[in-house]
């Protein structure tokens, strides 16, 4: 017998678990620059998170592998948003104050 409790104790696990990666894969790395040109980087990693940066302004990035995160204009992944690869900006658009990147 499954009962209300079991199903949203599911739900609840399943949601937890899609929050962050499988233990079989970690979430994705950003190097996010004091500087243009991709100088003075520091890596971020996230895996499905969001996550506020802090010791900025940062003006360049690119990410480590061959997937894309995304930079967001405002803390907790709000506002403008902008998709970047590993190729990334030599100069943001805009100064990310938070960032999510994929499970890789
Ligand atoms: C971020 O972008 C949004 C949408 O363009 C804008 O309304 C908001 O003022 C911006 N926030 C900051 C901190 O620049």
């Amino acid at each position: 017998m499954v009962s209300l409790k079991h199903v949203l104790l599911f739900c609840g696990i399943f949601a937890f678990i899609n929050a962050f990666c499988m233990p079989w894969n970690s979430g994705g790395v950003i190097n996010v620059c004091k500087e243009t040109f991709k100088k003075t980087c520091i890596g971020v990693s996230s895996g499905k998170t969001c996550k506020n940066l802090i010791g900025g302004p940062f003006l360049s990035g690119f990410t480590s592998g061959p997937y894309s995160c995304t930079i967001y204009n405002q803390t907790s992944c709000t506002g403008k948003k902008k998709s970047v690869d590993s190729d990334g900006y030599t100069e943001f658009p805009f100064k990310p104050k938070s960032i999510e990147c994929p499970c890789v």
